[in-house]
């Protein structure tokens, strides 16, 4: 069935009128378990080329309801969904596309049970009312993919997902389906700073470092913001009381903290020099103390060999300074990520390693927010 392209823009999900039915074989596929979770919210953007549109979502995942209440509490207990450990079924799209016969997918990873899956939603209908999208779309998703093998043979490995969305227009922000560009307004309260830690003339960092602004544009979980160290130029360390005491002194010491003062996380892109980060961000990070505290972090490296050694050592000066640092991380080769080893040309595998990082990210400097507060 083809679906009408919706005109572009930027769309929020009304839960209220959205619903998530599932439906699974149950018992030796004698018969079928249907029911439903609850939407908490969501985006739409549809971008002016179809392909570059994006789709976000979050379910509550202990609304799961089938109609019998101790299948459902088995259902939301920590053999199966783990609730209360994970409160959010997740999907965030990492591609669209239009087949041949006009049919649209939607590929993107859906995070179950805090276990992230590649899954591929199929629009089976989409019609504009007014400033309101009506969308509805399907997936079959495979549980096991995300961790959960409890009671196989009793309950279905398969289960088919039946999405019908009610989305309003927003009327301000970006224009959709590009990446907005810095300064531009994002409709989320977290902001996460893209600290480019390299000011060698003729660096490699800079074509990183707006790669992944670039890449983080089109999400609405946050608002990111390149930060470059060439433009907040730092002495050697110059302050004479510990940075824990808080006691700065310099003009460049307090405009630097005011900077990071205002993020809730952090994606530290850095070299690799000599097996390490580089001298500039190291010192940059020891100015400050506090306003890195009960944050999040996020690594991405280049080097000759990737950088992982340089994201090892900035892991255990993060954890020193109270800086939560997810799992995922990048690492680009200067010998296949780069053309001459100076133009990044970063190779497709990471696209989809960059949205597990931002979810990472993003997830973590949301709930750190309530230690601050
Ligand atoms: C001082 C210095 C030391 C380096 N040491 C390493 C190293 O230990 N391992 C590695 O894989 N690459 C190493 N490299 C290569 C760099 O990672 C690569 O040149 C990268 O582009 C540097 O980042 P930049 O261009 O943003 O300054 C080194 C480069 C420099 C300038």
């Amino acid at each position: 069935m083809t679906a009408e392209v919706p005109p572009p823009g930027e769309y929020a999900i009304d839960p209220a009128r959205s619903a998530i039915a599932f439906s699974a074989k149950h018992m030796f596929g004698l018969g079928t378990v249907r029911g439903g979770f609850r939407l908490r919210s969501g985006t739409i953007s549809v971008a002016e080329a179809p392909a570059d549109s994006h789709v976000q979502a979050v379910a509550d995942a202990a609304s799961f309801a089938s109609g019998n209440a101790a299948r459902d509490r088995k259902v939301r207990s920590k053999t199966f969904l783990d609730t209360d450990g994970h409160p959010d079924i997740g999907f965030t799209s990492t591609s669209a596309e239009v087949d041949a016969d006009g049919v649209w997918r939607l590929h993107g990873l859906l995070t179950a049970r805090g276990v992230q899956a590649p899954v591929v939603f199929t629009v089976t209908e989409a019609e504009t009312l007014g400033d309101e999208l009506s969308l509805a779309a399907t997936a079959t998703v495979d549980r096991h993919a995300h961790g959960i093998t409890a009671l196989n043979g009793m309950a279905g490995r398969h289960v088919h997902i039946d999405a019908a969305i009610r989305a309003r227009r927003i009327p301000a922000g970006p224009p959709s389906g590009r990446p907005a560009q810095q300064g531009e307004h994002h409709m989320s309260d977290l902001k996460i700073a893209v600290i480019l830690g390299s000011t060698r003339p003729g660096r490699n960092g800079k074509g990183v470092a707006d790669w992944v602004v670039d890449r983080a544009g089109a999400r609405t979980g946050a608002e990111y913001e390149l930060v470059d160290l060439a433009d907040y130029p730092l002495p050697h360390l110059d302050e004479a009381a510990p940075p824990s005491m808080g006691q700065y002194q310099g003009e460049h010491t307090k405009t630097w903290a005011a900077k990071i003062a205002e993020f809730d996380g952090y994606i530290f892109v850095t070299p690799e020099y000599n097996h390490s980060t580089s001298g500039v961000l190291k010192n940059a990070i020891d100015y400050l103390y506090g306003e890195w505290n009960n944050k999040a972090a996020a690594f991405v490296s280049y080097g000759a060999l990737g950088g992982a050694r340089a994201i090892e050592h900035l892991r255990a000066i993060a954890s020193e300074l109270q800086l939560a640092h997810v799992r995922q991380q990048l690492s680009f080769s200067l010998f296949t990520d780069f053309e001459n080893y100076s133009v990044f040309k970063p190779a497709g595998l990471h696209d989809d390693a960059a949205v597990v990082l931002f979810e990472q990210l993003e997830s973590w400097a949301r709930a750190l927010k309530t230690v601050r507060a």
